[in-house]
């Protein structure tokens, strides 16, 4: 008689592309005995440009690929898709914990001294009920002004993370903050890490810059309970897994990554 082999367990953790990969290396900090696994969704990256319906039925996909490979955690880590799949996400999988990527609307209520805040965010997030619903809960009287950022994600997924022509879409995304005179921002994409000094430079040094990808890390830590299973890495794109690799490795340093192609060609 054949015994069904032990199921894995691991972590999986998506985006529409690199943007997640800030969170995966918290992530990675916090457990380093964790089996991950990493999606980059590149072939449909950006998220930001898509319709609702669009963003739902590609967390829907990745999802049923993370549970088959053996996720007993999923980190949506992508604002965007958390603020148009995370509900449908929970239904789908009630047994499935599903940790979300959100804006920190508290710690920037906590921080700001002037009662102005300014939050930086693809524009399907900015557009969003959930976004909306979450500044009318946790803003506590002060301004939230949404700036939505289309085109930024683009340069950063082709590895452009300084050109002048990037700076100068940076530049003119935090003109309105800067002339609402914002003392305090939200990067409410997980891309927008990978860019903080242009960020800070186009807002200024008196602008206090809140990322949120370490609580979520922080969040996905608790709630994971250890396993058997060896530690590891899995990274898959359904983009160039060649062009990946030489992202992750320029950007982030990570060498020898298991990383292919989903789905398998
Ligand atoms: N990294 C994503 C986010 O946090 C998605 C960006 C995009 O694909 O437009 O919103």
């Amino acid at each position: 008689m054949q015994t069904a082999p032990f199921p894995r367990r691991e972590i999986g953790v998506f985006d529409s592309g690199v943007g997640g990969l800030t969170v995966l290396r918290e992530l990675r900090a916090l457990l380093p005995g964790a089996r991950l696994r990493y999606l980059a969704d590149t072939a449909y990256a950006p998220y930001g440009g898509r319709s609702a319906d669009e963003i739902r039925a590609r967390c829907f996909a990745i999802t049923e690929h993370l549970v088959a490979s053996g996720a007993a955690l999923v980190v949506v880590a992508c604002n965007t898709a958390t603020a148009h799949a995370i509900e449908a996400l929970r239904a789908r999988w009630p047994a499935l914990p599903f940790v979300g990527t959100e804006p920190g609307i508290k710690p920037a209520v906590a921080a700001t001294r002037n009662g102005r805040i300014g939050l930086l965010a693809t524009r399907a997030t900015a557009a969003s009920e959930r976004l909306r619903a979450l500044i009318a809960r946790h803003a506590d009287g002060r301004e939230v002004l949404v700036q939505a950022c289309p085109g930024v994600v683009n340069h950063i997924e082709a590895g452009d993370l300084d050109s002048a022509a990037l700076r100068a879409l940076v530049e003119r995304h935090c003109e309105p903050l800067r002339a609402a005179g914002v003392d305090t921002a939200l990067l409410g994409c997980t891309h927008y890490p990978l860019i903080a000094p242009l960020w800070q430079a186009a807002l200024g040094d008196g602008v206090r810059l809140l990322r949120i990808e370490t609580a979520v890390a922080r969040r996905a830590a608790a709630l994971w309970t250890p396993g058997a299973d060896a530690p590891g890495l899995a990274v898959e794109t359904s983009g160039d897994p060649a062009a990946l690799r030489d992202w992750v490795a320029r950007v982030l340093g990570w060498r020898d990554l298991d990383l292919r192609r989903w789905p398998a060609a």
